[in-house]
């Protein structure tokens, strides 16, 4: 095994401690482990060598917890490992509770996999939106955006590449977070100009907003009976055709099945149903070129919390994790560049393709960070970002979870190329430093006495049960304590 893995003349033993260890031949040019092993070595990894050991990349470049002593072994390298951590990578296993099922011949309980939105992503895929329009057989479309996209001449530009667009009517009074009464008026304005169908531009909430007149038109109001944890996904069906545009990367709206309305009664509830997905989307990562720095790591930070949570949720969705875990490192190695750069192409090509990665897959459920998130998107002394909440959260609910989580926290270290001995929630925060986001909810307004209502409301949430340690209310009240910066 340990030839396989280390090279030829490599041998593997187990220590009383119950460590492997690995003898390997010193040679100049010997293999490194096949994947990111200098990382993602755990802290008391030894290397003894007579010299520095030749394994490139291995333990002369790892910049901490390895010894490097001369003349204990010569002309050999020795690394003593934790069993099963020895190239970092973390067993493919269902985990217990799945793996029990299936011995008593019961299936695991899998959500539906769902995949199959048409999807057009490149720089230029803006280009195709007439070949989708026809597809969808929508002739009088009503174009939902914001006014910040209005202002930028980003929807004028969209507009101009179909003439199907020309004449078409504009909902442009998306609010940060899109309420019951906006999808009303945005439902008058369709309806009044007699559309069959709708183009969302922009963000998550014109998406949502969107998604939300879709089901008026069909369905009719109001909307609460149709919120998830109402039971309204089983009274959604099929709704009029949407194509969605994102110009920000980090939603995944665009091809997800949810929609976060908050509702007349002040509560932030999803509308959940499969027929929600829109018919296509068209991601054109031109579109987020001059996305704000702000706004691009703000966004981002969506995205990587949904890739996270996704991984961690403990439904069994293999399919899920794999495009989660590529999301997120896709994400964590271009947010800084692509916030530091607009400009830089191949780094908002990556943001926005994280970001529909984690759209892809949040299906499999997320977690205690939305929970949280929703119901403080709905406070209504002060309009919160979902992203920059996600954000703040993240290190917070990792803090939390991690005993909950068995090997998966390890995976991620190795995903993302960390040392073994990382720890995530300040790998996080300090990325959020770096990307000048706020550290604390109090920076942002909330206030002492918004936190009750908020922890009652993250338990009913309907990502809440997926995360994989139940919170009470008093838990989240003590996360969102500590996020205040209090704690
Ligand atoms: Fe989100």
């Amino acid at each position: 095994m340990a030839g396989d893995r280390l090279g030829p003349g490599a041998r593997e033993t187990v220590t009383p401690a119950g460590r492997a260890r690995i003898t390997a031949p010193h040679r100049p040019g010997f293999p490194s482990l096949p994947d990111r092993s200098p990382a993602a070595l755990p802290k008391r990894t030894v290397v003894f060598g007579r010299r520095p050991c030749g394994v490139p990349g291995f333990a002369c470049t790892r910049p901490s917890g390895v010894a490097v002593s001369g003349g204990k072994v010569q002309g050999s390298v020795v690394v003593s490992l934790p069993p099963d951590a020895g190239t970092g990578r973390v067993p493919m296993t269902l985990g217990r509770p799945a793996a029990e099922k299936i011995k008593r011949g019961k299936g695991i309980g899998m959500p539906s996999i769902n995949y199959l939105t048409r999807v057009e992503f490149d720089f230029g895929a803006i280009e195709k939106l007439p070949e989708i329009m026809d597809l969808t057989g929508i002739e009088r479309p009503m174009i939902v955006t914001d006014q910040g996209l209005i202002h930028h001449g980003l929807v004028d530009r969209i507009k101009s590449v179909a003439p199907l667009f020309q004449e078409t009517e504009v909902f442009a009074d998306t609010p940060a977070n899109p309420t019951e009464a906006a999808v009303n008026s945005a439902f008058d304005r369709y309806r009044a100009a007699g559309c069959d169908g709708l183009v969302a531009i922009g963000g998550g909430s014109p998406i949502d907003l969107a998604k939300a007149v879709a089901i008026l038109d069909t369905h009719g109001g109001p909307l609460a009976q149709f919120a998830a944890i109402e039971g309204g996904i089983d009274r959604l069906g099929p709704v009029v055709p949407l194509v969605a545009v994102p110009t920000t990367a980090g939603t995944g709206s665009e091809v997800g099945r949810g929609a976060l309305i908050t509702l007349a009664d002040g509560r932030k509830l999803a509308l959940i149903s499969p027929h929600l997905i829109p018919h296509a989307a068209v991601c054109d990562p031109e579109l987020t070129l001059d996305l704000p720095p702000g706004l691009t790591a703000a966004t981002g930070l969506d995205a990587i919390s949904h890739c996270i949570e996704t991984y961690l949720s403990p439904l069994v969705n293999p399919v899920a994790d794999a495009i989660a875990l590529d999301g997120l490192a896709r994400a964590v190695a271009s947010i800084e560049t692509a916030r530091k750069d607009g400009q830089d192409r191949a780094a908002r090509w990556n943001m926005m393709m994280a970001a529909l990665q984690g759209g892809l897959t949040f299906q499999k459920g997320l977690g205690a960070i939305h929970a949280l998130s929703h119901p403080l998107g709905a406070i209504r002394h002060v309009s919160l970002h979902h992203g920059t909440l996600n954000a703040i959260l993240l290190p917070h609910v990792l803090e939390w979870n991690e005993t909950a989580c068995g090997p998966k926290y390890a995976k991620i270290r190795w995903q993302l190329g960390l040392a073994a001995d990382t720890h995530l929630p300040s790998f996080f925060r300090e990325l959020n430093a770096r990307l000048n986001l706020p550290s604390t909810l109090a920076e942002l307004g909330v206030r002492g006495d918004d936190l009750t209502r908020v922890a009652e409301a993250a338990v009913l949430d309907h990502t809440a049960s997926t995360n994989p340690r139940q919170l009470s209310v008093d838990d989240y009240r003590a996360v969102l304590t500590a996020a205040m910066g209090n704690g």
